[in-house]
């Protein structure tokens, strides 16, 4: 793992780039353009664990007493509750790989599409659980494109009391890091790759194409 990479000049870009060799692995052939859709979706939900796994490696733990079939022993558990929260529609195979090494986590979903001409979040959709102040919020969204639909869910989640929150996404683009850590610079960011910028249409190059529609098949 290692902070900054190769947007070394957007000082504050500095997200979190995770480099474990299956991360890299499994983002290769979500870039590949061949992959089809159902290995796309199964390809995301690998990094949605192995990111996951990345993103709560200095989670505190707590004992608790256990009785194992033999005796009792006071045996470590994580301190914290977590909320799992995709951004539909994308963020959702990313989710799922978040939920299967934290199959406790309460998930809530917040639904945004970026409209087209604009590039601007509309939010047509939110569920999530109360009291979010408790936990650790993991807000999951594969793409940090212009960073405006991270920058308002997590808005929204800060709205809904959440105190402690990791955006987790698998590419960046600067100008979208940029703007989350200018709007929360608190946040940590944790990605496993930082492209070099947005076309004109707003899309992350070299990127991945559009991951939602890739992994519902509505390309
Ligand atoms: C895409 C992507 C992100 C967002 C990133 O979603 O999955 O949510 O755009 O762009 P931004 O950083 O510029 O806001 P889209 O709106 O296409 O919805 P979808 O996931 O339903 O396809």
């Amino acid at each position: 793992m290692r902070r900054g990479g190769p947007a070394r000049f957007y000082i504050e870009a500095m997200p979190t780039l995770i480099e474990h060799p299956l991360v890299q692995h499994h983002l290769t052939f979500l870039r590949d353009r061949d992959t089809p859709v159902s290995a796309f979706r199964e390809r995301l939900r690998a990094l949605g664990r192995l990111l996951t796994y990345e993103a709560i490696r200095g989670a505190e733990l707590a004992l608790y007493p256990t009785p194992t079939p033999l005796e009792r022993m006071d045996a470590p558990r994580l301190k914290e509750g977590y909320t799992v929260v995709p951004i539909l529609r994308a963020g959702l195979a990313l989710a799922d790989g978040a939920l299967d090494v934290l199959p406790e986590a309460r998930v809530g979903h917040l639904g945004l599409a970026r409209d087209e001409a604009t590039l601007r979040p509309d939010a047509y959709y939110e569920n999530l659980p109360p009291d979010l102040a408790g936990g650790h919020v993991l807000l999951m969204d594969p793409m940090l494109a212009t960073g405006g639909s991270a920058v308002a869910a997590t808005r929204r989640l800060i709205g809904r009391g959440a105190r402690r929150v990791t955006l987790i996404g698998v590419v960046g683009a600067p100008e979208g890091v940029a703007a989350f850590e200018r709007a929360h610079p608190d946040v940590p960011v944790v990605l496993a790759a930082l492209d070099r910028g947005l076309n004109d249409r707003g899309f992350i190059v070299p990127g991945l194409g559009d991951a939602g529609d890739r992994a519902f098949g509505t390309n």
